[in-house]
């Protein structure tokens, strides 16, 4: 029924705004916010929990869910409130009590603690190994196991996963793969037989620094299950900051593109420096994964690690040092972003695995900006030359 707006009050009037429509026909070339908790329902219209409230479904993750979906070339996908709620919450959803999971030390830290301690409280066993041993992987397996899950190219040291043997090997004994592809971004690794992605939308795919969020994406049946466990999480990610992602991804192609072009300039550069002992890059044909990366990759990204000659001094100094890099964690920002490996590791993995994976007070991660290439290149000269920045 219309309001007869003279009768109201001033305050009654702000509550219950005259609503401004688009004319007939027209749309809007950029979709609006739906920046709404709430929805009513229109007359005949059912009413449930899907058509009122934004914890359940709202328009404009729905869409930011449809672009990841058809990107990945899955059935379905559902965005959260960080990329550690889409982690959490594909394991909370998919896996039960009595269940068996293998994971590798080569992934994103609070997920393996979270696979470790979290989910072994609610009887969840897991095995974790390396992410190249595949015998390993083979022998791991019991009837109980329910999922593989890995990460490639895996922080900070970008090793590769085999995920065609990986996959192999789980289609053979009717297991779940689920990989978390934050570092090649979703337009990557999906022709591979991979049933679930995770990403933190935080990185390349929001691509601008300045928001928190995370996707799944797999079979509709598959999301389905973990959508219910992830609506009574209640991780829900805000609609301005889906807004935001969905922005980010307009540009995502050309953004990821410079990023790794820039990335292979800078590893080529730090290869060739004297005072750089190793450069961790699945691009240089050096690094161990090269082959493997060229096989399953489109492009090997805009995120790189290297170490530094004990002289320059230790890592953490050698940020401090740069006018450019900015020092901080994360990846996948307009700016170029560096900081030392030594935070990524964490204390369950045993002295031998860290030494082996890279584990040393003078290794850098840098994830690769917009700037010019020869800005970069030349604030890391500079610093390997010991002049300070700042
Ligand atoms: C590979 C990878 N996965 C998952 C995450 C978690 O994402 P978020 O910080 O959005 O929760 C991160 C964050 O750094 C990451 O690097």
């Amino acid at each position: 029924m219309a309001i007869d707006r003279k009768t109201l009050h001033d305050s009654t009037k702000l509550t219950h705004l005259q609503e401004v429509g688009l004319p007939s026909g027209n749309k809007a070339i950029v979709s609006p916010i739906y920046q709404t908790a709430k929805f009513s329902p229109g007359e005949g219209q059912p009413f449930s929990s899907q058509s009122t409230y934004t914890r359940v479904s709202n328009p404009t993750l729905r869409e930011l869910e449809l672009s990841l979906s058809e990107l990945q070339k899955t059935e379905d996908c559902i965005v959260l409130s960080s990329g550690m709620a889409a982690i959490t919450g594909a394991l909370l959803g998919l896996l039960k009590s009595g269940d068996h999971i293998i994971s590798f030390r080569e992934t994103y830290r609070p997920a393996r603690i979270f696979i470790r301690s979290t989910l072994q409280r609610f009887g969840i066993r897991s095995t974790i190994l390396k992410v190249s041993d595949l015998p390993g992987l083979e022998k791991a397996i019991t009837p109980d196991t329910k999922m593989i899950y890995f990460e490639s190219p895996s922080n900070p040291h970008l090793e590769i996963a085999d995920i065609r043997k990986i996959v192999s090997i789980a289609q053979k004994h009717k297991i779940l793969v689920m990989m978390d592809a934050t570092f090649g971004g979703p337009h990557q690794h999906t022709d591979l037989g991979v049933d679930v992605f995770v990403h933190s939308l935080t990185k390349y795919v929001n691509g601008h620094g300045d928001v928190i969020a995370g996707s799944i994406a797999g079979k509709k049946t598959v999301i389905q299950e973990i959508r219910q466990m992830a609506i009574n999480l209640g991780a829900t990610l805000d609609p301005h900051a889906a807004w935001l992602v969905q922005r980010g991804l307009r540009t995502y192609f050309m953004r990821y593109e410079r990023a790794a072009a820039t990335a292979m300039r800078i590893a080529e550069f730090l290869s060739s420096h004297p005072m750089v002992k190793k450069v961790y890059y699945p691009g240089l044909p050096s690094h161990p994964g090269h082959e493997l990366a060229r096989s399953q990759m489109k492009s090997t990204g805009g995120i790189l690690a290297f170490e530094i000659d004990p002289s320059v001094g230790e890592a953490l100094a050698f940020c401090h040092r740069l006018k450019l890099h900015q020092f901080t964690a994360s990846v996948g920002s307009a700016e170029t972003l560096i900081c030392p490996t030594l935070m990524f590791f964490g204390d369950d993995l045993s002295p031998e695995d860290a030494k082996e994976m890279g584990h040393n007070p003078y290794s850098l991660r840098i994830s690769v900006g917009l700037e010019h290439a020869d800005d970069l290149i030349d604030d890391l000269r500079e610093g390997l030359a010991g002049k300070a920045g700042h």
